[in-house]
This record gives structure tokens, C-alpha cells and sequence, in this order.
């Protein structure tokens, strides 16, 4: 199959919607990472994307609407919460589960009671499932265990010859995935750490963080979403997270660990380390926005050990944190 980036345009996004409505899946932006869409309600379909990607069927997709006339669709007895949750941070890179409505197949939560629901900010993907008028099943976009992508170019990557189109609407604006929460009796449970933070819930309701956020599953423990449970965003390289509050002590630590292939992934550049550096930016936004598109050009350079220096743990730093953790399988080495 011959795989085609089109600029989203009127024309590219009724092309996207034609595939859709036959079946097919298709690349699309968001403003978190690409997605690999297809018609929720279309088991064929929707069984494409693990496929492609190479998914473990056990780990339930996203379900993407474009109003909250299409939430009912997917989800059944959708708490007032979640109504006033949505009208602050929907469209946006917040994702909900709710009690799932029966008519939806199957393949899209592998059998769960609950859906996962999320209305994308990105106009290009609201435009496109207004156009299909049908809400959209879409997992990230890479191939399953890799980073996600944030560019047309790294699904094109991971994906070419396995599906027909991919939508370039630019580099993605935060760079990782949504925040994924539960409602439970006193608030919401943060399953995942993503851009609409702990903080900025907490000014509707009470938050409480799922262990997961921060550790690596027990054994045999059954974590409240399926996809903490899997290999993920690993770049070929070795990652490991340096945390320290000093600059002096990292760049020791770093200069001497140098190898053939070593990296540091840095705020800012720092004159005192002198092996090769990349710098992911000094704010949490940036660090969000840059980190899968740098591990993903370490693994082309070759790089064979990455130290990256860990970011703030608090606001979106919290989900910058989370995705290093899985990059690193839990590898941290505490200097202070
Ligand atoms: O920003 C995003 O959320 C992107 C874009 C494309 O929207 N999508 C995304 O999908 O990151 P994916 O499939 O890579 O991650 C979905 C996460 C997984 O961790 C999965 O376990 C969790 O959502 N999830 C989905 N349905 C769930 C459910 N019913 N209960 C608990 N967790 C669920
Ligand atoms: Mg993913």
C-alpha cells in the first residue's frame, strides 16, 4: 500500500473522511500526537489500527468526539463532573471514561465495561470527525513500544505501507498524549499525567494521582488502565533519568560515563559537560513539546546510552516525568 502525506486542506480532510467511512484508517493530527483513526463503530476497522501498530488487543483506544451532542454515542450515565470538566477543558487534551454504551464493538476496549472519550482541540481532527459524523477510535500513532509521534514525518516512519493517508497539520503543539482520568467517589483519579495537570483539575474537584503515575507495576498487579502495562516509549538507546538539583553534580556524572554513542538530554546548554548534549528546553511546555521528537533523532544518530536530566515533577513536568520513567524502564539514579 502506498501511504500519502497530504497538508490538511477542505479537500484532504473530505479524502480522510471517504477513507474513514470505508474502513480504512487514517493518520491524523491533535494538539497532543498524532492519532491513527478509525470509525469506532466499525469492528473491521477499528481491528486495522492493532494490527498496524502492532498493539496487544488488551489495550483499549481512545474514542475521539467533536461536540457533546456525539458524547452520548460511546459513553452511558455521564456524571455532572465530567459536564462541568468539559466545559473548561474540552476541546483539549483531556481524556474521560465513562461507563461504555453496549453498542460499541468490543475491539475498542477489549471487552471493558468503561470507554475512554477525549475531544481533541486540533481543528483539523474536529473538522474531520464532523465530516464523518461518527466518533473516531484512535490510538497514538507509532508503532506499538516506540515513542509517540508528534510529526507527520515520524508516522510516516513507523507506518509507511500500512495505511493510505496521513494529514500533515504540523508539528503537534504539546507534544504528549492527553491526561486520561477516572471519576471516582471524591473526584477524579489521574491515570495518566498529560497538558490539563493535577493542579489545574484540582480547581474543580478533589485529585487524587494513581501510584502507577510514578512506579512500575508490582507483580501481577492489574493496573485501572491497560496501557501502563505495556513497553512504551522506548527509543533503541538505553535511557536513564539523573536526578539532581545540581548542575555541578550532573555534569560530573555524565562526563565521566561518556561512551562511543552517549548522550545528555539537558534543559540548556552547560559549558561544564562535555560529552554530546541535547537540549529538550527549560520549561515543562518545551520539554513536553520536544521530548519523543529528540528521542526519536537520538535513535537515528545511533545513540546507545541517553542520561537525561529529570525534569520538575509538578504541573505538565508531572507527564514529562512519566513518559521518561517508561523510556528509562524505571531507571533513576538519585545524586543528591
Ligand atoms: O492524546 C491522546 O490521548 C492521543 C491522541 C491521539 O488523542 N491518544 C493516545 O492513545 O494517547 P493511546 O492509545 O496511545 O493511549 C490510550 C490510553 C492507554 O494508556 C489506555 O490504557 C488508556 O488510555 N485507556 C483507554 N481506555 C481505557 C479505559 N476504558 N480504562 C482505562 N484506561 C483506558
Ligand atoms: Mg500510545
Amino acid at each position: 500500500m502506498i501511504t500519502e502525506i497530504l497538508p490538511v486542506s477542505g479537500e484532504s480532510t473530505e479524502k480522510a473522511a471517504q477513507l474513514l467511512k470505508n474502513g480504512e484508517i487514517v493518520g491524523i493530527p491533535t494538539e497532543t500526537v498524532y492519532g491513527l483513526a478509525a470509525d469506532a463503530f466499525n469492528e473491521k476497522a477499528v481491528e486495522k489500527i492493532f494490527l498496524a501498530k502492532g498493539r496487544p488487543q488488551e489495550n483499549p483506544l481512545i474514542v475521539h468526539i467533536c461536540d457533546m451532542e456525539m458524547l452520548p454515542v460511546p459513553a452511558l450515565e455521564i456524571p455532572s463532573l465530567a459536564y462541568t470538566l468539559a466545559e473548561h477543558f474540552w476541546p483539549g487534551p483531556l481524556t474521560m471514561i465513562f461507563k461504555k454504551q453496549p453498542a460499541l464493538p468490543d475491539c475498542v476496549n477489549n471487552g471493558m465495561p468503561t470507554v475512554a472519550v477525549r475531544m481533541p482541540e486540533h481543528k483539523a481532527a474536529l473538522e474531520l470527525i464532523k465530516k464523518c459524523g461518527f466518533p473516531l477510535a484512535a490510538p497514538s500513532a507509532n508503532l506499538s513500544g516506540k515513542p509517540s509521534p508528534t510529526t507527520a514525518q515520524h508516522v510516516f516512519n513507523d507506518l509507511n505501507g500500512k495505511i493510505p493517508l496521513i494529514l500533515d497539520g504540523g508539528k503537534c503543539g504539546f507534544g504528549l498524549e492527553s491526561t486520561v482520568i477516572m471519576f471516582n467517589v471524591n473526584g477524579v483519579k489521574i491515570l495518566r499525567p498529560g497538558a490539563v495537570t493535577p493542579e489545574m483539575l484540582s480547581e474543580f474537584t478533589e485529585v487524587e494521582i494513581d501510584g502507577t503515575v510514578y512506579r512500575s507495576l508490582e507483580s501481577g498487579e492489574q493496573p485501572i488502565s491497560p496501557g501502563t502495562k505495556f513497553k512504551h516509549y522506548s527509543p533503541k538507546a538505553d535511557v536513564t533519568i539523573i536526578d539532581t538539583e545540581n548542575d555541578t553534580l550532573f555534569a560530573d556524572y555524565v562526563n565521566s560515563h561518556d561512551g562511543t554513542n552517549t548522550y545528555a538530554i539537558i534543559p540548556s546548554d552547560d559549558k561544564n559537560i562535555v560529552i554530546k548534549t541535547r537540549c529538550f528546553g527549560s520549561t515543562s511546555l518545551e520539554q513536553a513539546a520536544n521530548l519523543f521528537d529528540l528521542l526519536r533523532a537520538l535513535d537515528d544518530e545511533g545513540a546507545e546510552e541517553i542520561y537525561v536530566r529529570c525534569p520538575e515533577k509538578t504541573g505538565m513536568g508531572l507527564a514529562v516525568y512519566n513518559r521518561l520513567l517508561r523510556s528509562a524502564a524505571f531507571k533513576v539514579i538519585n545524586l543528591d
